[in-house]
């Protein structure tokens, strides 16, 4: 990684982590962050259990039974999310719903990931398909974005107020993610050491730092253009579905999960 890509990854995070931090304190775009990451978390789960499927095919039973359990994590993390915007009387947009185009003929932006986009740049969706996906990938992409998630959780989950039972409970789930991810980023290092030399893991982690960097910045680019606005993924919950009443109990079920 070079000096500018260094600073770049430096203030990047910082903003990213601050931005992150501003919008779950405030009641308002709470909502919206835990949709992100219920999205986000649940979305990675089938991924998972492919890969590790895959590798149980090809012999890494080691590998298997770590992605394994990582997707059920993951699982968990996407619960923990859905539950906290049910405690808010929201869930998730249901995207079957959601218009292909907006009316300009535009793909929806909620559709489309501009930080993801330029993660993988040089990649087609065909190899990024989890059967097909080179291992170098699969195990360098992910580290870096389990890497800083489990400071970024950390960080939101210590704004988060404590007086109120539900905001208590989040916090207490969310610091259990961050935790998960602690151990995530480790057992992907140590996939990645189990299969080359210590030089070609650290080049390999240098140049998924500069894509999550340029990421950062395309995230930032196109951020700016919409003028600050981020697309909503929530709605309110449906009448058929009631927000929970014994929070306490049902969230430290799934943090002790
Ligand atoms: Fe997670
Ligand atoms: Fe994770």
């Amino acid at each position: 990684m070079n000096f500018l890509t260094h600073v770049l990854h430096l203030v990047g995070t910082g903003a990213a982590a601050y931005n992150l931090a501003r919008q779950i304190r405030d009641p308002e775009t709470r909502p919206n962050v835990l949709a992100g990451f219920q999205l986000a978390e649940s979305g990675s789960v089938p991924f998972l259990e492919t890969l590790s499927q895959r590798t149980a095919t090809e012999g890494d039973a080691w590998l298997a039974e770590k992605l394994a359990k990582h997707a059920s994590d993951e699982k968990r993390h996407g619960q923990i999310f859905a539950h906290g915007l049910k405690q808010l009387n929201k869930q998730v947009v249901d995207f079957k719903n959601l218009p292909q185009t907006t009316s300009e003929g535009q793909p929806d932006e909620r559709r489309r990931s501009p930080f993801f986009e330029a993660y993988f740049e040089g990649y087609s969706s065909e190899q990024l398909k989890p059967e097909v996906l080179d291992w170098t990938v699969f195990m360098a992409s992910p580290y870096i974005l389990e890497l800083d998630a489990s400071k970024d959780f950390a960080r939101m989950a210590n704004v988060l107020p404590e007086e109120e039972p539900t905001t208590r409970n989040l916090k207490q789930g969310i610091l259990s993610i961050a935790k998960d991810e602690t151990g995530h980023a480790a057992y992907l290092y140590e996939a990645m050491t189990r299969r080359m030399p210590l030089a070609d893991v650290q080049k390999l982690i240098d140049e998924w730092r500069t894509r999550k960097v340029n990421a950062l910045l395309a995230m930032v680019g196109s951020l700016l253009q919409r003028g600050g606005r981020t697309p909503s993924l929530v709605q309110k919950l449906a009448s058929t579905e009631t927000p929970d009443e014994g929070t306490a109990a049902s969230n430290s079920e799934l943090i002790a999960a």
